[in-house]
């Protein structure tokens, strides 16, 4: 297959080194959980408020190669009417679009569920491509349970959609951000996680191999390796960067051209550190950073508030949040004396 080298570059610009991707990419009902949490109703004017304090705010260009968006973001406007895609691009930073239109169940499979969203995408990537999107991401869900689950089943169909929508991602020149979530939530031990989340990345590249996916054109976006929140023995970061890079190096192809994390309902702190953890243990065959969501804009949402005499508070906010991370992605994130995060 003819490589498309165009591909490359934006994977090289989204992985440049010290930055990192924002994921505000949240649903409008995903959104409004976010503004809940400042007690603000879910109205399309706190979304679009919200939106212009993340991407407009000064310096995060120092820390930020990407921003992912949905639909109704990366059709939206500043205030002054400037697109959001728009604001991104003249400060360097790649604009990015969720693709998946979200879960649905998995008939067959009690608690298992495939991501929604094939039809069309042609057409959508046509559309984000022309509004300026380079990169996209699609999740699909992975759910650790008991004995059972996940069952191979339910990742081969999850992995199969994701190899089609990374083929048609890269047709349109667009990168594919391949995001297998591997959920947190549950009582799994570290170990267990480590095994399901081997599985499911060695099922995946598999896949992508089978449908002749561009590696090196595409971006896997990975949970970390984590025992489930409500297990009753954690891990330090250090266990946990040691799971993650053994899994990785289990299963991700050294083509790959990059890896990024999700947060996954982890403290801000947490995340960091965990993210501290693995830089530390040197250079990997893939450069590695950040697509973290909760993780960045819920210290941003605190200081903001709804509040438009808080914006460039909550703006330094964020700068300190992409600071620290970037700084995360070096093993140079001093934990201790970061007051912010928590
Ligand atoms: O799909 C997940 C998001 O892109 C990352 O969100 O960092 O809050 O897990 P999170």
């Amino acid at each position: 297959m003819k490589k498309n080298t165009k591909l490359y570059e934006i994977v090289a610009a989204l992985m440049a080194p010290g930055k990192g991707i924002l994921a505000a990419d949240e649903s409008d009902a995903t959104a409004g959980k976010r503004l809940s949490m400042v007690h603000l109703p879910n109205e399309p004017e706190n979304r679009q408020d919200f939106r212009e304090l993340l991407f407009a705010a000064p310096g995060t260009e120092e820390y930020l190669s990407g921003v992912i968006m949905y639909d109704s973001s990366i059709k939206n406007f500043t205030d002054d009417g400037t697109p959001f895609p728009d604001v991104l691009t003249a400060k360097g930073i790649v604009p990015g679009i969720k693709v998946d239109l979200g879960t649905v169940d998995l008939h067959g499979f009690k608690g298992e569920v495939v991501s929604q969203g094939l039809d069309n995408l042609e057409e959508r990537f046509k559309e984000y491509y022309d509004l300026g999107a380079r990169f996209a991401k699609w999740r699909a869900v992975i759910t650790i349970d008991d004995e059972e689950l996940p069952t191979d089943a339910a990742i081969t169909m999850n992995c199969i959609i994701l190899a089609r929508y990374a083929q048609l991602a890269q047709a349109a020149g667009i990168v594919p951000m391949v995001e297998p979530e591997v959920i947190y939530a549950g009582d799994h031990t570290l170990q267990k996680a480590e095994m399901v989340t081997t599985r499911t990345l060695q099922i995946l590249f598999q896949t992508l191999m089978t449908y002749k996916v561009d590696l090196e054109g595409l971006i896997l976006k990975s949970s970390m390796v984590l025992a489930g929140d409500m297990c009753s023995e954690q891990s330090t970061p250090e266990q946990i960067a040691n799971a993650t890079m053994r899994t990785f190096h289990m299963s991700v192809p050294h083509e790959v051209g990059g890896i990024v994390f999700l947060s996954g309902g982890q403290t801000p702190k947490r995340s960091t550190e965990n993210l501290n953890a693995m830089a530390k243990l040197g250079a990997q065959p893939w450069p590695i950073t950040f697509s973290f969501s909760r993780a960045i804009e819920e210290p941003v949402l605190m200081a903001w508030q709804g509040k438009p005499e808080n914006i460039p508070e909550a703006q330094k906010v964020l700068l300190h949040v992409c600071k620290m991370n970037s700084l995360a992605t070096q093993g140079k994130y001093d934990s201790a004396a970061d007051a912010i995060l928590k």
